[in-house]
């Protein structure tokens, strides 16, 4: 049911905030919303989501039946299906750089955020926000140290269509996995995550330290053991940015 009805816009706001009106008005799980450019795109923790024509731009509903803290690993799942469209198609060395950003040489190339809409204790819906930075030549400081698109790694165009189906079909197998075994997804999540058993500098708490990279439990978070065997685990919200050693 993922993608089997799509809005497809120019430019608008932000993605995001049309699904949201949708899902609020009862529309059908599986939507995707598409824009060529955003003019108000977000990204995780209030940033600004720079969105020009170029790249892909979506957000879907998802109506999951798990409790919330079952949950919390979407945003990661979202980074996963791009990370996996981007395999298939130019094979680069891709990998997610926790708690969700799509990277290829240290640059980030896509993210992945989601907005969870509760309703008492149950998930009402869920968008899935997802940015692909596809044929992307240039970016403004300070993204241009930071960014790339695949046009800049693969020096090919990409058609947005293509690395659509490509993407919607990776997020419907991890979807339907999240729904029936947790832990075969997590197993796929670590497929893309480089850090597992390296050491690594953690700011925490606005604390600078140095930790050994466990994993990510089913609820996204970082788990880590301190130099001196201490046990801990951080959550995406703490968005501490990890740095191999
Ligand atoms: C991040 O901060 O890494 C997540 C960025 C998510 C950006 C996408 S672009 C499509 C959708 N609509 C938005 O306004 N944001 C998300």
């Amino acid at each position: 049911m993922l993608g089997r009805a799509i809005y497809h816009f120019s430019r608008v706001e932000s993605t995001n905030k049309i699904a949201f009106s949708l899902a609020e008005k009862g529309e059908r799980e599986g939507t995707v919303i598409l824009a060529d450019e955003q003019f108000g795109g977000e990204g995780r923790r209030g940033r600004r989501w720079f969105s020009p024509l170029g790249g892909l731009w979506l957000s879907t509903i998802l109506r999951p039946a798990l409790p919330p803290e079952h949950t919390f690993i979407y945003p990661l799942m979202g980074a996963v299906a791009v990370a996996k469209a981007i395999k298939r198609l130019c094979s680069s060395c891709v990998y997610i750089h926790w708690p969700n950003d799509v990277m290829i040489r240290e640059r980030k190339v896509g993210g992945a955020m989601c907005k969870i809409k509760r309703e008492k204790e149950k998930v009402k819906f869920i968008i899935l926000g997802v940015g692909v930075n596809l044929n992307i030549e240039s970016f403004p400081p300070p993204l241009k140290e930071l960014s790339t698109s695949l046009l800049l790694e693969s020096h090919r165009p990409t058609y947005p269509f293509y690395f659509l189906d490509l993407f919607l079909n990776e997020l419907r197998d991890l979807y339907s996995l999240s729904q029936v075994n947790q832990s075969l997804l997590m197993d796929k999540v670590q497929d893309f995550f480089p850090f597992v058993g390296k050491l690594v500098r953690v700011i925490s708490s606005g604390e600078e330290r140095k930790v050994w990279v466990k994993g990510i439990d089913y609820q996204g978070r970082l788990m880590v053991e301190s130099e001196n065997g201490i046990q801990q685990v951080i959550t995406p919200a703490e968005s501490v940015p990890i740095t191999c050693l």
